[in-house]
């Protein structure tokens, strides 16, 4: 077995991974904005009705289970906190940067933003399911954990779309939020599940192939958020 801790390579390839995201780095245009919220809808709700039952569904370990029931929960029905669902705050942002609830509830994935959704699926389906858990965590960790200005932060989409520290509380919020569901202090127990190299292979594979399938997603947001800016500039 390999020296370095499982959770620090996890942690590393993250945040490797996070400065190549174009759609994080790049300015913050109107359609990309749009566009990251249409697309996120998606991800939002298939990630907690869909891929986290999938991979809780074989985890022997009822702390995981429970903690990531609880944040199904906040995400789709009712977050204690603040009183309503995370999706409640989702479709504020969404009209807060110019969409319709119309166009939020009819949103369709992009083709990269599918495969993206397909691959995320199918890891938590068929590999170990910390290879799950990691797929549907390790971006919430790459957002938090990344250093210096990018797009997640609520300053970029304040700037683009001049909005004040109310209307990006979805971007503070989660800021805080995904720091309690991802990260080394909750991904600690892996160490404990993943104890054969044999495991630790499959794992680490299955996390490269999640963070391609990040790559894909937010290519296809950028595709899509071009795509709306040029029909704008030429309206
Ligand atoms: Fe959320």
């Amino acid at each position: 077995m390999s020296q370095t801790s499982i959770v620090d390579v996890i942690c590393q390839r993250a945040l490797e991974i996070a400065p190549e995201v174009p759609w994080l780095v790049e300015p913050l245009t109107p359609g990309r904005g749009q566009a990251f919220i249409l697309q996120h809808i998606l991800r939002n709700r298939l990630f907690s009705a869909v891929i986290r039952p999938s991979w809780i569904s074989r985890c022997p370990d009822l702390a995981i289970v429970r903690k990531t029931i609880g944040q199904m929960r906040e995400e789709l029905v009712f977050d204690d906190e603040i009183a309503q669902p995370h999706t409640t705050l989702l479709w504020e942002m969404g009209r807060n940067v110019g969409l319709t609830n119309e166009e939020m509830d009819n949103t369709r994935a992009v083709p990269l933003v599918d495969v993206a959704l397909n691959v995320w699926e199918n890891i938590a389906r068929s590999k170990h399911w910390v290879a799950g858990w990691l797929a549907t965590s390790v971006d919430e960790f790459m957002l938090t954990a990344m250093s210096g200005e990018h797009n997640y932060r609520p300053e970029a989409w304040q700037a683009t779309f001049h909005l004040n520290d109310e209307q990006v509380f979805f971007f503070s919020y989660h800021t805080k939020a995904d720091d309690d569901h991802a990260g080394r202090k909750v991904w600690e127990p892996i160490a404990r599940h993943v104890t054969t190299e044999a495991e630790r292979r499959e794992v680490l594979d299955g996390m490269e192939l999640a963070l391609t399938a990040d790559k894909l997603f937010y290519q296809g947001i950028c595709e899509l958020g071009d795509h709306i800016d040029a029909n704008k500039n030429a309206a």
